[in-house]
């Protein structure tokens, strides 16, 4: 390929304009415009002989894919602050930059734990439901109950970027003690709420409201067990908002059912989407929403902008606004030509 040649990239998934104009603008690039995504075989044919592809979290990035894309692919860029899709060992041992999306939907997604919090609590779908289904007849004295949220204890499993937007929320808000585990001392937490950092056991007996902000890897899989569950106050609500696997779907729902815990409120899944007839689907306190957390027009642009620049510069061999394997060095053995 002559040196001003465009570099032939793959877009797995129709992105917003943000990002895409860039990439269209400096790439040859191929945008899979379906709304669902390519069937592994199709993806891995049009990655064939690419430089770089902007990934979702739909896509299983690994050896196969490596192989599959050939010895010109320089940059796996992933339209997600999430990168569990995406075997990074791999990458990096191959000399393949990857990039994430992170900062640009902290605020969207905190409001999402939060907004799944309080609808748990209060049963609002169940609610409205009610409502739709034509069965409000007056004012119901006992009818409806839900939780109180003012004052009660917020436990973060996961004090990061969004664990602290949603702590944030929770506490200057709602006024709710923080308390949070995570394998660093959040000094910030600490300082501008309070926040007290415990074993995972201590969180979830002490916590009235658990939420989840953890990466997704082999420590966190299915950390949110039977165990787990038991261990939690038969009044707590459980947020997810991060990855679907770290639940045990099968644990949640027999907490939920047998009242083990109040209810859940789940942007995520495992699998995802499930099954419409998954059991948890069918429980009037487990509401589920479809991995929206992100979407909003800021969030969903800002990261559309940050995936397209992460694919540029590494189709340049340079450093990747926000880089995920940054240990990938200067390694230039794979630069394009
Ligand atoms: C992410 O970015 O990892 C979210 O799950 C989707 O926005």
């Amino acid at each position: 390929m002559s040196s001003d040649a465009k570099p032939r990239v793959f877009v797995t998934r129709n992105i917003p304009d943000a990002g895409l104009e860039i990439v269209q603008d400096a790439c040859d690039a191929e945008i899979w415009t379906e709304p669902l995504p390519p069937s592994r075989d199709v993806l891995l044919e049009k990655i064939a002989g690419c430089d770089g592809v902007l990934s979702l979290l739909t896509e299983r990035v690994d050896a196969e894919f490596f192989d599959a894309a050939g010895e010109r692919l320089v940059v796996v860029s992933n339209y997600a602050v999430g990168f569990n899709n995406i075997d990074v060992p791999e990458a990096t041992r191959r000399g393949i930059r990857v990039g994430n999306t992170p900062g640009v939907l902290t605020d969207a997604t905190a409001d999402m734990a939060f907004t799944l919090l309080i609808s748990a609590a209060r049963r609002i779908v169940e609610a409205a439901d009610y409502v739709r289904d034509g069965a409000w007849r007056t004012w119901e004295p006992r009818g409806h109950i839900g939780l109180d949220l003012c004052g009660k204890t917020i436990g973060i499993v996961g004090m990061g970027r969004i664990g602290f937007a949603m702590a944030r929320r929770c506490h200057r808000g709602w006024d709710m003690p923080v308390l949070y585990h995570d394998q660093y001392t959040n000094e910030a937490a600490e300082s501008e709420l309070g926040a007290r950092q415990v074993d995972l056991e201590t969180l979830l007996a002490e916590s009235d409201f658990v939420s989840v902000h953890v990466d997704l890897n082999e420590t966190t899989n299915g950390m949110f067990n039977a165990k787990a569950f038991e261990a939690m106050k038969p009044t707590a609500v459980f947020i997810n908002s991060a990855r679907g696997p770290l639940h045990v779907s099968s644990d949640l729902h027999d907490a939920l059912r047998d009242g083990q815990i109040f209810a859940a409120g789940l942007d995520v899944t495992d699998p995802e989407p499930p099954a419409a007839d998954d059991p948890l689907l069918s429980l009037a306190n487990c509401l589920v929403v479809p991995h929206i957390a992100s979407a909003t027009i800021a969030s969903r642009n800002g990261m559309a902008e940050i995936a397209a620049n992460n694919l540029l510069a590494g189709l340049a061999s340079e450093p990747l606004p926000c880089w995920v394997n940054p240990d990938v060095g200067d390694d230039n053995s794979r630069a394009r030509d």
